[in-house]
């Protein structure tokens, strides 16, 4: 049985909130929470990490260090995190110490792609058609079987630990063995999820927070393209009917909700030609596709965030501009002196030194 768990409590300003994760997303939530008053530290093994340059301290440790752990939790009445793969021993000591919001449910689901998608039909959620694969031979099984046949192509994902498309592999239902065996290589031979193709004619994704009186509000959806599995824009309005956009919203409330989920949460939608839904993924955490809210938005998502898990009341998400956040990755940032120039646009670099290749360097959002 588990431990108790330490309930959220209302923060006040002065109050320290703990991140887990030095990245950029760590990073824009620690200035959130220094605009109410807040102070930050940021638990992070990487010296010069984007978050460490825009919150109150710096703990350089690895995540599932006890006396890290130990110092944070004493400093903090809330611990919050950035990304989704926190060792479960970590999650374990903090959230029987102090509050961690979102909780550990939110996070078991979502470190799994097996798990997210049991859960989401379990709760009557569409996701692709998905198969387990823990070997070659699975996978050659699955390939072979009438369902999947039906189907003809599909993606091979690691169940764990994937990120901007990495760990994936195109499988299609006439491939050779030889191909078979190269996409099991290329996933690194780990436990893996198939899923069907879908023939989507957009990906949107909705930005949704819960309060910790069970209080909803969703953003407005952003369509997303990506570009080599990283996310490229995000427009808002997406393209799509109001039918689809409340079908949307009301899909991530119900995800939240069954979670007990206190926070920011992005969920990955698919949009088919019928104009049904179906749920890709979601993330435990403040998202790439809702760094539009910065500028469009009187309330960011970061801000929502850090009033969600202080105890405090939701801001409003209504939208006051229709806009376009564009990712810079890599040399993309070399860009900065013509986007300085364009008036209605709003820059966020992330104080990485190196723009190497497919790093995500910063956003800038286009107003209008
Ligand atoms: N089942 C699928 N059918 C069609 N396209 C997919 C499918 N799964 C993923 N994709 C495409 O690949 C992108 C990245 O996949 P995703 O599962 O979201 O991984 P990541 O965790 O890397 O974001 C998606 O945004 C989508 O464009
Ligand atoms: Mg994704």
């Amino acid at each position: 049985m588990k431990n108790k768990i330490i309930k959220p409590k209302t923060l006040k300003p002065g109050d320290t909130i703990g991140i887990l994760g030095g990245g950029q997303l760590g990073r824009m939530l620690g200035m959130a929470a220094a605009k109410l008053g807040l102070r930050t530290i940021v638990l992070e093994p990487n010296v010069d990490c984007p978050a460490a340059q825009a919150c109150n301290r710096h703990i350089i440790a690895e995540y599932d260090e006890p006396t890290a752990l130990g110092e944070l939790v004493n400093a903090c009445a809330a611990v919050t995190y950035e990304f989704e793969n926190i060792p479960a021993s970590a999650v374990q000591y903090l959230e029987e110490h102090v509050a961690l919001l979102p909780n550990s449910v939110a996070l078991e689901k979502s470190q799994d792609r097996l798990t997210e998608k049991n859960f989401l039909n379990d709760i009557g959620i569409d996701t692709a058609p998905y198969y387990e694969v823990n070997s070659l031979e699975e996978l050659q099984s699955v390939v072979m079987s009438p369902d999947f046949q039906q189907n003809l192509a599909g993606i091979l994902k690691t169940r764990r630990l994937g990120y901007d498309g990495k760990g994936q592999a195109r499988v299609h239902g006439t491939d050779s063995p030889k191909q078979l065996l190269e996409a099991w290589e290329s996933t690194g031979k780990v436990t893996c999820v198939l899923e069907g193709f879908v023939n989507f004619i957009r990906e949107i994704s909705v930005i949704a927070a819960r309060d910790i009186n069970g209080n909803v509000e969703c953003y407005d959806p952003a369509e997303n393209i990506h570009r080599d599995g990283i996310l490229h824009t995000s427009t808002v309005p997406a393209k799509v009917s109001n039918a689809v956009v409340e079908n949307a919203k009301s899909i991530a409330a119900k995800i939240l909700s069954e979670l007990d989920y206190v926070g920011v949460m992005g969920v990955e939608f698919f949009v088919t030609g019928e104009g049904s839904l179906i749920v890709n993924e979601f993330a435990p955490r403040v998202h790439n596709s809702g760094h539009w809210t910065e500028a469009a938005c009187t309330v960011n998502q970061f801000e929502q965030h850090i009033r969600a898990i202080s105890g405090m009341k939701l801001g409003d998400p209504s939208r006051h501009s229709d806009c376009v956040m564009v990712n810079l990755i890599g040399s993309d940032v070399d860009k900065l002196d013509s986007l300085l120039a364009e008036p209605n646009v709003q820059i966020h670099l992330y104080g990485k030194s190196i723009a190497k290749k497919g790093r995500k360097m910063g956003h800038f959002t286009r107003i209008s």
